[in-house]
């Protein structure tokens, strides 16, 4: 994995009343949240089935990319331990955090399976003192009471209560994984037992207090003081993680469907944003017009919401909507490409961008997934750029045909479109005007609005914006 820093981070004095922490589950934000804590203070053992991960992370490597976080991961090795066995991990934990993968099922409701297995390996290794089970992972409302059935059916007899189970929310996004997770804007604690949040008030005292020094890699933005804490009951907090991730995916699909009015009466989906944003009840984030949402968490996160209303008799049509227009959103692509280019049979098309966005090489419910799989259906040839996110194509869209690139310019030459899928800042710095000499035919199609001047002699269209044809002029 490329690493992402040259600095080497020093590692802050262990806490006084620092805790033993195991964390169940090292994908993206098990491995954040152990490296976190270790980093603050605390001793952490993080646990996964997965040995060669395990291995990889007690070299101190990171299995994906996240910028900062791998030189956080060296500097917090010695207060850091990495295992595939529960029985060396969970018996002298003060706090266990379960943050394993929930993917959806075919129907859209999260598989717990990985969430059982946990809570049962958690249940034989409780060592009959009062340990704080967290979930992290992001579960249906009910769940954690689910959880405590659990460890209660399997814990060892005379062990049975002396466990607290807390829900405590992830929020952060891939690619500031660390910003996010140190300098929240809350930290939400739902569960019915004081003791419970007590404990996990004292593990997050330095993100409450701020009174950590700052990594080299995440400075403390200027003007942040502390995060809120926010307690709940443990349905009340489930239901904030769905509802928050819900929310957002609102926000960025009405954008998109605006910018699809704007373009029918020439308004500029960014001047539109931009001065509703100045509301504050409505801010400007989250209102990027592009080529819809993807990642982990909106898709997984509004169908299991729907999901849920569908097991009571209740309709969402609101997230139902949202969930419409993102799908629309990614068809766009290729209908605004077919104006121009009408059939795709043969024609080459450069894709820049496949991670579902800048700074990660995630690449779940990417739309530059859909956008290649239709493309070569319709005949098209693709070939692809990313700067960090071709080692992991390769790796899981086995099934997708298109060549790589290992240079914008290499995927431009000879090309009769390009697609932007993804903002990274190379695209957006990109000298455009040079890049697209090289193209058999200079038609951008910008999903992500990076381009902020009209090359020459190109026809550029955007989302939600006028369409410039070649000859600078607007149509
Ligand atoms: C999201 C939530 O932000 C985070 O709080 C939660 O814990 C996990 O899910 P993440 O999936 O890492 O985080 O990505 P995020 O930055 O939220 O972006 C999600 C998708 O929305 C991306 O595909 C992005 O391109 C898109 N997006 C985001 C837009 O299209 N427009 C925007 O204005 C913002």
């Amino acid at each position: 994995m490329r690493s992402t820093q040259t600095m080497p981070e020093a590692l802050p004095e262990r806490l006084q009343d620092g805790l033993r922490v195991a964390v169940v589950g090292t994908g993206y934000v098990g491995m954040g949240t152990a490296v976190m804590l270790a980093y603050l203070g605390h001793d952490v053992v993080g646990v996964d089935i997965d040995e060669r991960k395990v291995e990889m992370l007690g070299r101190g490597e990171l299995p994906i990319y996240e910028p900062g976080l791998d030189a956080l991961l060296v500097a917090s090795q010695p207060r850091l331990r990495w295992t595939s066995d529960y029985a060396s991990a969970i018996p002298d934990a003060d706090v266990i955090f379960i943050c394993v993968g929930t993917p959806p099922l075919p129907g859209g409701q999260p598989n717990l399976r990985y969430v059982a297995d946990a809570a049962q390996s958690v249940a034989r290794h409780l060592n009959g003192k009062l340990q704080v089970v967290v979930n992290k992972s992001t579960v249906p409302v009910g769940t954690g009471d689910w959880v405590s059935r659990l460890l209660e059916e399997h814990a060892v007899g005379y062990h049975t209560n002396r466990y607290a189970v807390v829900s405590n929310p992830e929020f952060l996004r891939e690619g500031t994984a660390l910003h996010d997770s140190l300098y929240p804007d809350r930290i939400v604690l739902g569960s019915g037992h004081a003791e419970g949040i007590a404990r996990l008030a004292q593990l997050y005292a330095p993100l409450l207090e701020q009174s950590f020094a700052p990594p080299l890699c995440a400075p403390r933005p200027a003007g942040y003081t502390r995060p809120e804490l926010v307690t709940t009951s443990l349905s009340s907090a489930e239901m904030i993680k769905y509802a928050a991730n819900a929310f957002l995916a609102l926000k960025i699909s009405f954008a998109n469907e605006i910018a699809g009015l704007c373009e029918h009466v020439d308004a500029d989906i960014a001047e539109v944003t931009h001065g509703i944003g100045f509301d504050r009840r409505i801010g400007h984030r989250f209102l990027a017009a592009g080529a819809g949402w993807g990642g982990s968490c909106f898709g997984k996160d509004t169908s299991a919401l729907i999901s849920t209303g569908s097991e009571y008799g209740y309709d969402m049509p609101i997230l139902d909507a949202a969930v419409r227009v993102n799908r629309r959103q990614r068809h766009l692509v290729i209908t605004k490409l077919q104006r121009h280019l009408h059939r795709l049979q043969g024609k080459r098309v450069a894709v820049l961008g496949l991670a579902f966005k800048p700074n990660t090489d995630d690449l779940r419910d990417a739309p530059a997934h859909d956008c290649i799989e239709r493309l070569t259906a319709l005949g098209a040839k693709v070939v692809a750029h990313d700067p960090v996110a071709l080692p992991a194509a390769r790796r899981e869209w086995t099934h997708l045909q298109y060549e790589e690139a290992d240079s914008v310019e290499a995927a431009l030459r000879g090309a009769d479109a390009v697609l932007v899928m993804t903002e990274w800042d190379e695209y957006r710095d990109l000298d455009w005007e040079t890049a697209l000499r090289g193209m058999r035919n200079r038609l951008v199609i910008d999903t992500r609005n990076v381009l902020r001047r009209w090359p020459e002699h190109s026809t550029v269209e955007q989302i939600g914006r006028r369409v410039r044809l070649a000859g600078g002029v607007p149509a």
